[in-house]
């Protein structure tokens, strides 16, 4: 079974306007959309949402995510942004679920849920992250926690709509500390999301892309893609400046 590979860039609060376009033009400049192409490898990347509107008329054949929405359409919801709100100026992909989310700001893996139901239903493609804290690594207990993120963070989606879901697996403790999870732990997690999958909704486990993500760099990432259930990376830090993004598309 060949998948294709996901290289997506997650710049969390990084990037002015003037810097994302500057990255998008670097890339184009670069041909890396075609250097990608060439390995069977997808581009995307999540800015922030400022930087939303002038990534998507500047992709270039990259994906533009959001890093995150609320569940409702509209309503009293300071600071938040909808599904409709990022349709209407042309993302259809969002990340869900990730780390800094559920660590600062209180995502649970019901919310994930509710917000992965509002954006499947809109055409969105969603990367949904899970992944285990290091106090749950040491305890042995990352198989339990990620059993439980992705059972919830899924429960009451049709086939269909989970054909539109990318996992990354991001362990806690491997996010922005250098401290990248060892290639045989990224392939035992992914492998056991990917059982869990199968479970569920049996052969389109094998369709579903599971990313590894945790202090990815192109030092790194050639190893992650040797193991079988890992499908591409989702990357912070190294993801921010076109060099680095090249150097992961070349080292692949
Ligand atoms: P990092 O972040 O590559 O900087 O560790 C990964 C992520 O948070 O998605």
């Amino acid at each position: 079974m060949s998948r294709e590979i996901l290289l997506m860039g997650n710049w969390k609060m990084n990037h002015t306007i003037c810097e994302t376009v500057d990255f998008l033009k670097e890339c184009k400049k670069q041909k890396l959309v075609k250097l990608a192409k060439d390995k069977n490898i997808t581009l995307a990347i999540a800015p922030t949402y400022l930087s939303l509107q002038v990534a998507a008329k500047n992709s270039n054949g990259i994906h533009i995510s959001a890093q995150d929405c609320h569940y409702m359409d509209h309503g009293a919801y300071t600071s938040n942004i909808s599904v409709p709100m990022l349709k209407e100026i042309g993302v259809n992909w969002s990340l869900v679920g990730h780390s800094e989310r559920r660590a600062y700001e209180g995502d649970s893996s019901e919310t994930c849920n509710k917000k992965i139901k509002a954006l499947v239903s809109n055409g969105f493609k969603v990367v949904y992250c899970v992944g285990e804290t290091l106090d749950q690594f040491e305890q042995n207990q990352t198989k339990d926690v990620i059993k439980q993120q992705v059972t919830v963070g899924l429960d009451g989606l049709t086939k269909e709509e989970v054909s539109n879901i990318i996992i990354a697996y991001e362990p806690v403790w491997s996010i922005g500390t250098g401290k990248n999870a060892s290639k045989e732990i990224a392939q035992d997690i992914c492998s056991y999301i990917r059982g869990l999958l199968t479970e569920s909704y049996q052969d389109l486990a094998q369709n579903t892309l599971i990313l590894y993500g945790g202090s990815v760099k192109p030092e790194n990432i050639h190893d992650y893609l040797t193991e079988s259930d890992v499908d591409g990376a989702l990357v912070g830090g190294a993801s921010l400046k076109a060099e680095s993004f090249k150097a992961l598309i070349e080292n692949i």
